[in-house]
């Protein structure tokens, strides 16, 4: 994949793997726009979330959210209509949740994945594209609950 856009945030518990992530991107070419946080004050997941998630929505580049899990990241950044965020720990899964789920969003977690680790489930997801196909419709699904009220049934 060439010229990919990326809008990357970490809170402090992802920001030097964000970091790294961020020269390995600009080092293969890619665009990235670092929407922080650029220090190790403690800050919250959710803001930066909301940072990114914003930006993929409005546009067509790819989220990198890294926190200490992955997990808060991906839940804040699926609340932003128009955002598949996917956490992965390894290659497979981050291939896939391009390939199947159309994910738009990687999410890391820096106390889990290694920089190596880390580096190889980047590259697989700017590497996969979406298969479409069978997957559309279920991705269309997904994007159809984004509109559900609490009282359909
Ligand atoms: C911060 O301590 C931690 O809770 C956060 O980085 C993240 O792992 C939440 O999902």
């Amino acid at each position: 994949m060439t010229d990919v856009k990326w809008y990357a945030g970490a809170d402090h518990a992802g920001r030097r793997l964000k970091d790294r992530l961020v020269e390995h991107l600009r080092a293969l070419g890619d665009q990235v726009e670092d929407l922080g946080t650029g220090g190790d004050d403690s800050v919250d997941y959710p803001d930066f979330a909301a940072l990114v998630g914003a930006r993929v929505a409005a546009g067509d580049g790819l989220g990198l959210l890294v926190c200490g899990t992955g997990t808060g990241m991906a839940i804040a950044a699926n609340k932003v209509a128009g955002v598949r965020a996917a956490v992965a720990t390894d290659a497979y899964s981050a291939a896939l949740s391009r390939s199947h789920n159309d994910a738009n969003v990687l999410a890391l977690g820096e106390r889990v994945v290694g920089i190596g680790v880390a580096e190889s489930a980047v590259d697989a997801f700017r590497g996969t594209a979406f298969e479409g196909g069978r997957h559309a419709r279920r991705v269309a699904k997904i994007t159809a609950l984004e509109r559900r009220r609490p009282d359909d049934d």
